[in-house]
C-alpha cells in the first residue's frame, strides 16, 4: 500500500478529511455535519491537521493545537476502516509529534475513546485519569505524552 502522510494540499483534501473525520467519529452517533470541527479548525497559527493519502484519497487524519506554550492537544484521530492495523494512525501520531517538538511543545495530552486507549498505551502515553463521556456514551479518558525537541 503506498500511502504518503504529510499536511494537506489544499482545500479539496481539507474537506475530504473533514468529511473522514465524521464518517468515522460523528456520523455512527447520529450527528449533524459540522459537528466534527471545532473553533480552532482553519486557525493556521493555533492548529494543524495531517492527512494520510492513499491513491489521492485521504484515509487517515489527526489534528494538533496549542494548549499553551509548551502544551499540545491531539483529537479527531481516525483511519478509515478499510485501512486500519497498517500503521497508519502510528504514523500520523509521529507527524503531529514532530510538529509539536518543531512548535516548541514538549507534552502532548489526549482526551482519547476508552476503546482507543490501548492504541495510545502502545505509544508511550499514560493514562492521567477520566475524562468527558461523548454524547452520553463514548467515555474518554485523559492521556499524556512528553515529547522531545526533534521527536
Ligand atoms: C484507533 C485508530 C485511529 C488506530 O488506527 P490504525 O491506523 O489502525 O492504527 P495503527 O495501524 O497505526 O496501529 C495499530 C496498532 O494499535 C493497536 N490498536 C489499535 N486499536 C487498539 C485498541 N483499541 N486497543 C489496543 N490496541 C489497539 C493494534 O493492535 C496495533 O498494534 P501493533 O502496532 O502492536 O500491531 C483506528 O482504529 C480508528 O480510527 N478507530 C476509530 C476511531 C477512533 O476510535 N479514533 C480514536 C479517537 S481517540
Amino acid at each position: 500500500m503506498n500511502t504518503e502522510v504529510r499536511d494537506p494540499r489544499d482545500c479539496k483534501e481539507l474537506e475530504a478529511l473533514y468529511e473522514l473525520r465524521w464518517r468515522v467519529l460523528r456520523e455512527p452517533w447520529q450527528q449533524p455535519k459540522g459537528s466534527e470541527m471545532d473553533d480552532l479548525d482553519g486557525d493556521e497559527g493555533l492548529s494543524w491537521n495531517v492527512a494520510a493519502i492513499c491513491c489521492r484519497k485521504v484515509v487517515g487524519t489527526g489534528r494538533l493545537h496549542r494548549c499553551s506554550d509548551r502544551e499540545g492537544q491531539i483529537r479527531f484521530m481516525c483511519v478509515d476502516e478499510g485501512y486500519r492495523n497498517k500503521g497508519l494512525a502510528t504514523a500520523i501520531l509521529r507527524h503531529l509529534h514532530a510538529k509539536a517538538a518543531e512548535l516548541g511543545m514538549v507534552r502532548i495530552v489526549a482526551n482519547v475513546r476508552e476503546q482507543a486507549k490501548g492504541f495510545y498505551l502502545k505509544r508511550g502515553y499514560t493514562v492521567a485519569g477520566q475524562a468527558h463521556t461523548l454524547f452520553g456514551e463514548v467515555p474518554h479518558v485523559r492521556m499524556l505524552k512528553d515529547i522531545e525537541p526533534g521527536q
